[in-house]
C-alpha cells in the first residue's frame, strides 16, 4: 500500500516570522480555518512563549479547530514547554514541538553549551514535554551544519526520551538534495524505530527548499514542514503548494500520497497573500498569475489541440477558475448565504446585510464577482467587527493632483465624541494618515508599511490595502478591501489606528 506523507504547515509560525508580517489573532484564525479545509495534517499555530498575542492565537485556534493536530513551538526549557502546553489545553490533538540547535557554531556562539550539555537538555526536555502531551516533536536546529555522528546521537536521545517525530531542519537553506538525502538516510539508520517519523524542514536561501524537501521524502521522511506561498524567515520555507503538487503530479516517482484537497490551494494562497500583504510573484510555480497562462502562438496552438501538450497540471486541480459567482446586484440573500456557507465563511445576520450591500455596489462596476472577491469582502467585514466599537470612520475627503499639495480631511467617532481634523502629505495616502493621526491624537504613531494587493483582475476589481504602524515599539495592522484604493487606504489606516487607541484605553500602550 502506498505510504502517506504528513503535511505540517508552518505558515502561522515560521511564515509569520517573515519580515514585515504581523497577523492579528482573527487573521491567524481565518488562515487556520482555511488550512483545515485544505486538509493539512498538522498546523503549527505559533510560539506561545514569544508573545501574549502568539499565546492567545494558539489557544484560540486550538479551541476552534477539531480536525488537524495543532502544534505549538517551544525552546528546550521548562518555561516554554509549560507555556506551549497551556496554550494547547483546548486542542483535541495537541503536539508540543521542542527545538534546540545542534551545529557547532550555534552551540558554541549562541547557546554557549557543550555538546554533552545539549544532549542532556534534549533528553530532559523531551521527557518533560511528554508529561504534558503524548505527541512530541523534536527539531535539531541547523541539523544540516551539524556533525553527523553527533546528530545521530541527538536523534537517538530524542527518540529514546519519547519524541515521535524528529525533524532535521536545513535552518539556513544551505544543503543540496544529494547531501540532504544522505543525511536523512544516516539518521534513519541511527533511529531504526518505525514508530519514529523523520521530518524535513527546509529554508530557501539558495532556492533549493522544495528540491531538498523532495529529496527528504525520497530518503524516507514522512512529514514535510511547509508554508503557503513559501513564506518564512528570510527567503522563506518550502512552499506547501509546490511540494503537494509535486507529490500529486509525480506520484510515479515519489510514490507517496497526502491528505490535501488540492482544490483548496489557490484559495489558501490568495488568503495568505492578502492577509500577510506579501504579494505573489507572477511566475511563482502553481499559484502565480502566469502559472497557467500560455502566451506564445506555438504553445496556444498546442493547448487548443490537446491541453497535455503544455500543461502538466490543470488549473481546476488547484481550485482556480472553477467558480464564478452569479451573484450580482439582483441576487438575493439566500444565494449569498448559501455561497458563504459553501466556502465555510460564517456570518451574523448583520454581517450578511453589510456583505450584500457591498456585493451590490461592486456589481455596479464589475460583472463577474468571484469567490476571491466574496472572501475579501467577508474578511473585511469580519475583521472590522474585531476592531471593536470604540471608533468609526464617518467620512473622509482627499484633494490631490499635479498643482496642489495633497490634503485630507477626516471625521471619526472615537468613544462617544465626534472628532475631525485635516492633514497634508507627500501623497494622498500620507495626507490621509496625517489627518487620521491628528483626529486620534496619536502623534507618536509611525507608518511602517503600506501594501496594495489586487484581489481579482478586471475593471472595477477589488484591491486590499494593508498597513502596519508602530506605536511604542508595538506593531499594529489594519486592512480594508475596496474597488477605490483611497477608500480602502482610509479604512485600513483607520483600523490600525483604532487598534492602537483600543490598546491605549486598556493601558497597554502608554
Ligand atoms: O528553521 C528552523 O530550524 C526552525 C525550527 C524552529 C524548526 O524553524
Ligand atoms: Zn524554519
Amino acid at each position: 500500500m502506498k505510504e502517506t506523507v504528513k503535511i505540517f504547515d508552518t505558515t502561522l509560525r515560521d511564515g509569520e516570522q517573515s519580515p514585515g508580517v504581523a497577523l492579528t489573532g482573527q487573521e491567524k484564525l481565518a488562515i487556520a480555518e482555511q488550512l483545515s479545509r485544505l486538509g493539512v495534517d498538522i498546523i503549527e499555530a505559533g510560539f506561545p512563549q514569544a508573545s501574549e498575542g502568539d499565546f492567545a492565537a494558539v489557544r484560540n485556534i486550538a479551541s476552534a479547530l477539531t480536525g488537524p493536530t495543532i502544534a505549538a513551538l517551544a525552546r528546550c526549557n521548562e518555561i516554554d514547554i509549560a507555556r506551549a502546553a497551556q496554550a494547547l489545553e483546548p486542542a483535541d490533538r495537541p503536539r508540543i514541538h521542542v527545538f534546540i540547535a545542534t551545529s557547532p557554531i550555534h552551540m558554541r556562539s549562541k547557546l554557549r553549551m557543550s555538546p554533552t550539555e545539549v544532549l542532556d537538555r534534549i533528553g530532559e526536555t523531551v521527557r518533560l514535554a511528554r508529561t504534558y502531551c503524548d505527541d512530541v516533536e523534536f527539531s535539531a536546529e541547523d541539523a544540516t551544519r551539524s556533525d553527523i555522528d553527533f546528530l545521530s546521537q541527538v536523534a537517538q536521545v530524542a527518540a529514546g526520551a519519547g519524541a515521535g517525530t524528529i525533524n532535521l531542519p536545513d535552518t539556513v537553506g544551505y544543503t543540496t538534495p544529494a547531501e540532504y538525502r544522505a543525511l536523512v538516510e544516516t539518521i534513519r539508520q541511527a533511529v531504526a524505530d518505525p514508530g519514529v517519523t523523520l521530518s524535513v524542514h527546509c529554508h530557501n536561501d539558495l532556492g533549493l527548499a522544495v528540491a531538498n524537501t523532495l529529496a527528504g521524502i525520497e530518503a524516507g521522511c514522512r512529514q514535510v514542514e511547509v508554508a503557503v506561498n513559501g513564506i518564512g524567515e528570510r527567503a522563506g520555507n518550502a512552499a506547501l503548494e509546490e511540494v503537494v503538487m509535486a507529490l500529486t503530479a509525480r506520484a510515479d516517482v515519489l510514490a507517496c500520497g497526502h491528505h490535501v484537497d488540492t482544490r483548496e490551494i489557490f484559495r489558501a494562497s490568495q488568503l495568505v497573500s492578502r492577509l500577510t500583504g506579501m504579494s505573489i510573484q507572477f511566475n511563482k510555480a502553481i499559484v502565480g498569475r502566469n502559472a497557467f497562462r500560455h502566451e506564445s502562438g506555438i504553445h496556444q496552438d498546442g493547448m487548443l489541440k490537446d491541453r497535455n501538450t503544455y500543461e502538466i497540471l490543470s488549473p481546476e486541480s488547484i481550485g482556480l477558475g472553477s467558480t464564478v459567482l452569479v451573484l450580482g446586484k439582483h441576487s438575493g440573500r439566500h444565494a449569498l448565504r448559501q455561497r458563504l456557507d459553501e466556502l465555510g465563511l460564517t456570518v451574523t445576520t448583520e454581517q450578511l446585510d453589510h456583505i450584500q450591500q457591498r456585493i451590490k455596489a461592486l456589481a455596479e462596476e464589475k460583472t463577474a464577482i468571484n469567490d476571491q472577491d466574496l472572501e475579501a469582502i467577508w474578511q473585511g467585514e469580519v475583521g472590522a467587527s474585531t476592531t471593536g466599537s470604540n471608533s468609526e470612520l464617518l467620512s473622509w475627503q482627499v484633494t490631490t493632483g499635479t498643482q496642489v499639495k495633497p490634503t485630507a480631511h477626516v471625521v471619526i467617532r472615537c468613544q462617544d465624541s465626534i472628532r475631525e481634523d485635516s492633514g497634508s502629505g507627500d501623497g494622498p495616502v500620507h495626507a490621509l494618515f496625517q489627518a487620521l493621526i491628528r483626529a486620534f491624537d496619536q502623534p507618536q504613531v509611525e507608518l511602517t508599511n503600506y501594501q496594495l494587493v489586487p484581489v481579482s483582475p478586471g475593471e472595477g476589481g477589488l484591491a486590499t490595502v494593508r498597513v502596519e504602524v508602530v506605536a511604542q515599539e508595538q506593531d499594529f495592522s489594519g486592512q480594508a478591501t475596496d474597488s477605490d484604493v483611497l477608500r480602502a487606504s482610509a479604512f485600513a489606516l483607520h483600523q490600525a489606528l483604532s487598534r492602537v487607541a483600543e490598546r491605549i484605553t486598556k493601558g497597554v500602550v502608554a
